[in-house]
């Protein structure tokens, strides 16, 4: 097993950094040929370290590996050893690759006991592309406009409650507005006791599950007080409400009511035979889209004002923009959020530079040659989405915060630019998310400014699978 390398030997007349060039070369190949299974080179440090190093201080760990053992390198954790690629072109071929090579489903399985087995994360082959074809069409950018206010208003009732010239910690209100716009654009839930129940049910659950997925000899039930027993039984009641949501949906949808929201367009939906989807796929999907939607959006949102604090012109020029579309009105039509064009480049640099899930993995179900190199069946493979943003050779000044890069420009490649990851699995609420923190960000800007806590240090801090902003990305609003 082990296929051949790329070689990086060029023609022509070498100049200096060609030289310095080749000697790395040289010295990394010596580095490859020093790995015993085949596999691409990666760090040898104890498992344990290498899966602790990516779990806590992700970031830097990966850029020492790209550093290192240069764009194709393994991990090697406890039981699992992951084949990271860091180049469009390698990643090209990883998303363009038949679906029956690379299952996404089974490299989310930890995912199961919140998601359920009939969820789109778990799916592969077939039975995938079935579902998703149904679950796509809610998700289309013509459709957003159907959540625009819902989204703007829980936006503002939010923005309403927040203190003034104080210490305030984004990432909390951040989850309490993108959990309400789900539970809202979603499910389908109106305020009012159903709403409250759930949510706090859902914060429960959600709080409990991090730890538990990552370890699996904690998924025993020891009794209500046990961690894996209160997970248990909050995932009962938030499916007893779940379910009892479904039931009212469906009772609207046969008196001929017309609802926006997306589980009674899954309701409506029919598979290619005709089939409509069994309460429990319905029951599963909408915690998949829960499990998906709420917590990235919400970790991208306080990045972003990390950002717009600590550059104040970015965030002038971001202000003007909401200001001058939004103008005065305490509830803007949904349509004055479609075109912010300054503050969508601000949401991608944002997603650029700190993707909120560094890497997405595919397993193989047969070998596979990418980049020249052959990979063995059951390896995970997968596009670090951190190290393509960061490619000196796709982004001019990588680490630079620089929104201008995507002004009336589109990436310099589809897979070089993947924080919403790629091909068949492409997330499906990408246009969802963007109209999100569009509203998000333009109905915070247009009313304060933001700036940053002296003395605090922000810093990549991982909640789950998700790379949030340490300290709860704490600022200080001023009204304007
Ligand atoms: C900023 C916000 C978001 C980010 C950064 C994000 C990122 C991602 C990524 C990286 C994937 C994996 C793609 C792959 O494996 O190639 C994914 C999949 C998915 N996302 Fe998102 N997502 C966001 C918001 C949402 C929202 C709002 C929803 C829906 C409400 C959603 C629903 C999904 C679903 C259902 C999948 C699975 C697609 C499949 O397996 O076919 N996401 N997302």
């Amino acid at each position: 097993m082990g296929g051949p390398f790329r070689d990086g030997a060029s023609g022509g007349t070498l100049g200096p950094m060609q030289v310095v060039d080749g000697i790395r070369e040289r010295a990394s190949r010596l580095r490859r040929a020093r790995s015993s299974d085949g596999l691409p080179p990666g760090p040898r440090l104890p498992e344990v370290v290498q899966l602790t190093s990516w779990l806590y201080r992700p970031f830097p760990f990966l850029t020492r590996c790209r550093a290192r053992y240069g764009p194709i390198f393994s991990l090697r954790f406890p039981r699992l050893t992951i084949v990271a690629f860091t180049r469009p072109d390698e990643i090209r071929e990883i998303f363009t690759a038949p679906t029956d090579v690379m299952y996404a489903g089974k490299a989310n399985e930890n995912l199961g006991p919140i998601v359920g087995t009939h969820s789109l994360l778990l799916l592969d082959g077939p039975k995938h592309l079935r579902e998703r074809k149904l679950l796509l069409p809610p998700f289309h950018g013509a459709r957003m406009q159907a959540y625009g206010a819902a989204i703007r208003d829980i936006t503002s009732d939010a923005i309403a409650r927040f203190p003034i010239g104080k210490r305030l910690e984004l990432h909390t209100p951040m989850q309490a507005i993108t959990l309400d716009v789900i539970l809202r654009t979603v499910f389908g839930v109106e305020e009012g006791e159903r709403f409250a129940a759930l949510r706090a049910a859902i914060m429960e659950l959600t709080n409990g599950f991090t730890a538990i997925a990552m370890v699996p000899w904690l998924q025993k039930d020891l009794g209500p007080r046990s961690p894996w027993g209160r997970f248990v039984r909050a995932r009962d009641r938030v499916d007893a409400l779940l379910y009892a949501q479904i039931a009212e949906r469906r009772r609207a949808l046969e008196r001929g009511e017309a609802h926006t929201d997306i589980l009674s367009m899954l309701l409506a939906a029919r598979y290619d035979d005709g089939a409509a989807m069994s309460e429990t796929a319905i029951r599963d999907e909408l915690m998949t889209l829960l499990a998906a939607g709420h917590e990235t959006s919400a970790t991208v949102l306080p990045w972003a004002f990390h950002f717009l604090a600590t550059h104040p012109e970015a965030q002038a020029r971001a202000a003007d923009e909401a200001r001058a579309a939004l103008g005065d009105a305490s509830r803007p039509d949904p349509s004055a959020f479609q075109k912010l064009d300054y503050v969508d480049a601000v949401v991608k640099e944002t997603m650029r530079r700190r993707p909120v899930i560094a890497g997405i993995g595919r397993i193989l179900t047969q070998p596979f040659t990418i980049g020249g190199l052959g990979v063995p069946k059951g390896t995970l493979v997968s596009p670090s989405i951190y190290l393509a943003h960061h490619e000196p050779e796709s982004w001019p000044e990588p680490r630079a915060f620089d929104p201008g890069r995507f002004l009336g420009a589109q990436p310099p490649s589809p897979y070089a630019y993947l924080p919403f990851g790629g091909g068949a699995r492409r997330c499906i609420g990408l246009a969802f998310a963007h109209y999100e923190m569009r509203i998000v960000i333009a109905s915070i800007l247009a009313r304060f400014r933001v700036h940053p806590m002296r003395g605090i240090d922000i810093t990549p801090e991982r909640r789950g699978v998700t790379i949030a902003p340490s300290h709860g990305m704490p600022v200080i609003l001023e009204r304007r």
